[in-house]
């Protein structure tokens, strides 16, 4: 086998929130063969796997039994569709994706600055449709090429993908045991800027006329470094819990007694709230629990004070989703993937 596997390998730089963890075995995959041959080592020696990408959004427990497979599936391949004048771009599943989004505007495409400076890699992008300042993820793939548990490849249409609000097959039973290997992305040949997300179009009125990809990229990464903690400086996975949705009668029940809450209306008299604004109102902004903080920007993120086990970091998330289930009615879900077990 050309590759090495670690035994005790330490965790805690392998994920952005940084908790200490250790894996029971640890392996680095650069190409398909090497994943499928880690892969046949899981299945002979019995361990369980866990795929890693960027680790931007895991929490590592203390302990991750079996072996964690760290992604790093490289690939930058543009092309153009000769009937449309669209772009394609077949991106690695390890790519960083902030790098692709700097080669493509440095390729003159634009489509995906909005999601400019999230964390982490094509491949979690995919897994999490993740989305930022007006645009998701999903809105972009055309195909997604995985290996299979059987060992085949297969390429998914993004009709095969399940896409909805931080949501795909690839975190379903569907899904289990897919590893995403690349992606293909379409960017149409008429770019139409996304600026209508309240934050962006304040910063773009103010600052950035006239718009191009590049601007758009830069107010975006504005937004984002004055209110989101730099993983670099401080342990934190992004939103640590997903907006949650009310139902009509909840809804009018809470507008009646918060007037003020943000709000988006789904359909079905459902409403998309604000998660930061209920663990803000719930008086949760800015406090600090041993190893662990709520971010004092911005509420919806928790923070890695120093030394934080995973487990330290569930038990402040289970004190607020129990606080605001109880001053609001509605239990908030977590958005980061949990691996492994308690200490
Ligand atoms: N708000 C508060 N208190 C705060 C922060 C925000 O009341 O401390 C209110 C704001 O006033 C606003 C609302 O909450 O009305 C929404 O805030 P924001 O625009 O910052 O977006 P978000 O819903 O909190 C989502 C994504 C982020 C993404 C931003 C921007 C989720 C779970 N999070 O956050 O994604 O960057 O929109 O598009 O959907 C991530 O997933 O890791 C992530 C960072």
């Amino acid at each position: 086998m050309a590759f090495e596997i670690f035994r005790d390998f330490d965790l805690t730089h392998s994920s952005t929130f940084q908790t200490k963890a250790t894996a029971e075995r640890f392996v680095r995959v650069e190409d398909v063969d090497e994943l499928r041959d880690a892969l046949a080592y899981a299945k002979e020696e019995n361990l369980p796997v866990t795929i890693l990408g960027g680790g931007s959004n895991t929490i590592f427990l203390s302990k991750v039994p079996g072996l964690v497979v760290k992604l790093d599936l490289h690939g930058f391949v543009l092309t153009q569709d000769a009937e449309t004048g669209d772009t394609l771009l077949e991106a690695g599943a390890g790519e960083t994706l902030d790098d692709v989004i700097d080669a493509l505007l440095d390729a003159g495409v634009g489509g995906l600055e909005n999601l400019a400076a999230v964390p982490g890699t094509v491949g979690g992008a995919v897994v999490q449709n993740a989305g930022a300042y007006g645009l998701e993820m999903a809105e972009r793939i055309e195909s997604v090429r995985v290996l299979r548990p059987d060992g085949s490849v297969v390429d998914y249409g993004v009709g095969d993908c399940d896409f909805g609000y931080r949501h795909s097959r690839f975190k379903t039973e569907a899904g289990r045991g897919e590893v995403i290997l690349s992606a293909v992305l379409r960017f149409p040949k008429e770019w139409v800027p996304r600026v209508d997300y309240k934050d962006l179009e304040a910063y773009r009125k103010t600052r950035l006329e006239p718009t191009t990809p590049q601007t758009v990229a830069a107010a975006v990464r504005a937004v984002r470094a004055a209110k989101l903690p730099d993983p670099k400086e401080i342990g934190n996975a992004g939103s640590f819990f997903k907006n949650p949705v009310a139902e009509k009668l909840l809804w009018h029940h809470i507008l009646t007694e918060h007037p003020g809450i943000p709000s988006y209306p789904l359909g079905g008299g459902r409403r998309k709230l604000a998660a930061a604004w209920l663990i803000e109102a719930a008086g949760w902004k800015g406090a600090e629990r041993g190893t662990v903080g709520v971010y004092k920007r911005h509420a919806l993120i928790l923070v890695n004070l120093g030394g934080a086990t995973g487990e330290d970091v569930l038990r402040v998330a289970e004190d607020i989703r129990a606080d605001v289930e109880e001053k609001f009615g509605l239990r908030l879900e977590l958005e980061p993937v949990v691996a492994g077990e308690k200490a």
